[in-house]
C-alpha cells in the first residue's frame, strides 16, 4: 500500500468515471477504504468510529474545537452524532472528530490548510460508519456527492439538531430542501399532481438507484402504488375512467405522450405534457 491516497486530497472518481468504469471505482473505494481505521464495537457502545487518518494527527476530543469554532461546538450537542465516544484507553469523546478526522496538527497550527477533512469534498468518513451509503451513491444513478457539485449537508445538516436539513418528520420541509436546486419542479402548477404533496420520495431515492431519475421504480408500479384500483374484467386495465389494457404495454406511464408531466402541468389536467 505504498500508494495510499493522501485522505485530503482523495477524491472519489467522477461521475463519468464511474459509469464507465465500475471495476475503477470499486479499486479506488477499496484503497479509500484501507486507510481508514478499523471500528470496533464492544459493551454499550455503538459500531463505531474513526475517520480516515491524517498522517500524524492524533484524537484530541471536541473540547478543543471550542476555543475556536465557539458557537458550532456549542450547538453541536443537539446533534445525533454527539454522543459517539471513542473506545479504548485513552478514550476521549471523538464527536467533532469522527467525521473530521484526528485533529491535533490542525489545532496545534491555529488551523492552517489541509489539516482536516472535510466530508463534504470526501464523504469516506461518513461511509465508515454509514457503510451501506457508501454502495447507494455508487449506483448507477445518485447524486453526485464529493465531485464538487454537492456534499451530504445539502440535505443533511451535521452540526444541530436531528441531521435532517429542514425537520426529518416534516414531509413538506423536506422537498423544500430538493426544491432549493430543483425549481422546475416546484411550480405553482396550474393543474397540479396531488401525489408531490406525499413528498418527492414516494417516487424518488434520495442518494441513488439503479433506475432512471433515481426512482423507487423503474415502471407503471412507481404509478400503480396510488393508482390501483379494482378491475372490471380479467386481463383489462382501467385507470381513472379510461381502459389502459394496451397502454401499459407501451412502455412507462410517464412516456412521451401520456402522462410526461408527472410533476405537474400548466396545461393538461390529464399531466400529458
Ligand atoms: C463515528 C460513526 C459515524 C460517522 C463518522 C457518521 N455517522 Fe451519522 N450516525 C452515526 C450514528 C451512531 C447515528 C445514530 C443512529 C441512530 O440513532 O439510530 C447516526 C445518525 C445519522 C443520521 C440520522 C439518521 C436518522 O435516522 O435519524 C444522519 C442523517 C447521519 N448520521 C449522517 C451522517 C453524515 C452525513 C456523516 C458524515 C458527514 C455521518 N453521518 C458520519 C454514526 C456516524
Ligand atoms: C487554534 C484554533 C483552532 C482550533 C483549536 C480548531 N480549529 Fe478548526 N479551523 C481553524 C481555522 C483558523 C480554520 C480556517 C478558517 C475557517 O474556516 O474558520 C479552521 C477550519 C476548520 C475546518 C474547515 C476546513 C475546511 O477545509 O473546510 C474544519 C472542518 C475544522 N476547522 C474543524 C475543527 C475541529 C473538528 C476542531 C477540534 C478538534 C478544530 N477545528 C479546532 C482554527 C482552529
Ligand atoms: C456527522 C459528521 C460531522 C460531525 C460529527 C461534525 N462535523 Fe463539522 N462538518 C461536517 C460537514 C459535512 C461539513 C461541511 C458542510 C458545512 O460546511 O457545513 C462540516 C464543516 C465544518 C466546518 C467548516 C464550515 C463551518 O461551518 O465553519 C467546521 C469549522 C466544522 N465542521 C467543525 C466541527 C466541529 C467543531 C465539530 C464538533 C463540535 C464538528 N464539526 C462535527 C460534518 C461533521
Ligand atoms: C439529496 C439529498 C440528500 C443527500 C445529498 C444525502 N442524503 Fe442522506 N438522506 C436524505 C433523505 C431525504 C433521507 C431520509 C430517507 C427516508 O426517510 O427514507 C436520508 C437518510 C439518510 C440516513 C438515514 C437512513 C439510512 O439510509 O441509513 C443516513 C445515515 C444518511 N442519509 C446519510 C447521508 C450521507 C452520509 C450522505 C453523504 C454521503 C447523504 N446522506 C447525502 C437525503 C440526502
Ligand atoms: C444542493 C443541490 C441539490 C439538492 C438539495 C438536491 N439535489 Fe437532486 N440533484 C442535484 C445534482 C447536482 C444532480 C445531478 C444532476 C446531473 O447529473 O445532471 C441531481 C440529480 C437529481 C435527480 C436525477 C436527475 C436526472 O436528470 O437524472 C433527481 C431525481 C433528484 N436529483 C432528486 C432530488 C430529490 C428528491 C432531492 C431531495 C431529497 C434532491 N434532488 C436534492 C442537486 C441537488
Ligand atoms: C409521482 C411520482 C413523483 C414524485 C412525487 C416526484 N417525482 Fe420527480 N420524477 C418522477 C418521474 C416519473 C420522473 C422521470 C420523468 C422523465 O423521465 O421524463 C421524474 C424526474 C425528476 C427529475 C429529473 C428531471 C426530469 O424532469 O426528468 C427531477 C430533478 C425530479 N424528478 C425531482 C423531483 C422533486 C424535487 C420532487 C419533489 C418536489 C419530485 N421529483 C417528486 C416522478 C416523481
Ligand atoms: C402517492 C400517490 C400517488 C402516486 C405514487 C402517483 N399518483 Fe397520480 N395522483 C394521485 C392522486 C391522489 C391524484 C388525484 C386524484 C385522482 O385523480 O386519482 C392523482 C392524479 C393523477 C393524474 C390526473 C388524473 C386526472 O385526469 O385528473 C394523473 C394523470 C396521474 N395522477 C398520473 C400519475 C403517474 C403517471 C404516476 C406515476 C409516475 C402517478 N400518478 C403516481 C396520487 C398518486
Amino acid at each position: 500500500m505504498n500508494n495510499s491516497p493522501d485522505p485530503i486530497q482523495a477524491q472519489p472518481p467522477s461521475w463519468v468515471q464511474r459509469h464507465r468504469s465500475k471495476l475503477a471505482f470499486l479499486a479506488l473505494s477499496l484503497a479509500a477504504a484501507a486507510i481508514a481505521v478499523s471500528c470496533a464495537t464492544s459493551g454499550t457502545n455503538r459500531g463505531f468510529v474513526l475517520a480516515p487518518a491524517i498522517p500524524g494527527s492524533e484524537y484530541v476530543g471536541s473540547e478543543a474545537c471550542e476555543q475556536c469554532h465557539d458557537t458550532l461546538t456549542k450547538r453541536f450537542a443537539s446533534a445525533p452524532h454527539a454522543g459517539l465516544i471513542a473506545q479504548g484507553p485513552n478514550a476521549v469523546n471523538v464527536g467533532c472528530e469522527s467525521c473530521h478526522g484526528p485533529a491535533s496538527i490542525h489545532v496545534e497550527s491555529g488551523g492552517a490548510a489541509r489539516t482536516i477533512l472535510n466530508p463534504d469534498r470526501n464523504p469516506e468518513s461518513c461511509y465508515h460508519c454509514h457503510s451501506n451509503l457508501r454502495g447507494q451513491f455508487a449506483l448507477p444513478h445518485a447524486h453526485p456527492v464529493g465531485e464538487g457539485r454537492l456534499g451530504c449537508s445539502a440535505c443533511h445538516s451535521p452540526h444541530s439538531g436531528d441531521a435532517f436539513a429542514g425537520t426529518a418528520s416534516s414531509l413538506t420541509s423536506a422537498n423544500e430542501a430538493c426544491l432549493t436546486c430543483h425549481k422546475p419542479q416546484r411550480g405553482p402548477h396550474i393543474f397540479e399532481h396531488e401525489a408531490m404533496r406525499e413528498g418527492c420520495l414516494t417516487c424518488h431515492a434520495p442518494h441513488g438507484s439503479v433506475n432512471q431519475k433515481m426512482l423507487t421504480e423503474r415502471n407503471a408500479v412507481l404509478c400503480l402504488k396510488c393508482h390501483f384500483q379494482q378491475q372490471t374484467g380479467p386481463g383489462r386495465i382501467a385507470i381513472g375512467a379510461i381502459d389502459h389494457t394496451t397502454f401499459l404495454s407501451r412502455g412507462t406511464c410517464w412516456n412521451a405522450g401520456c402522462h410526461e408531466a408527472v410533476h405537474g402541468s400548466q396545461v393538461s389536467s390529464s399531466l400529458r405534457f
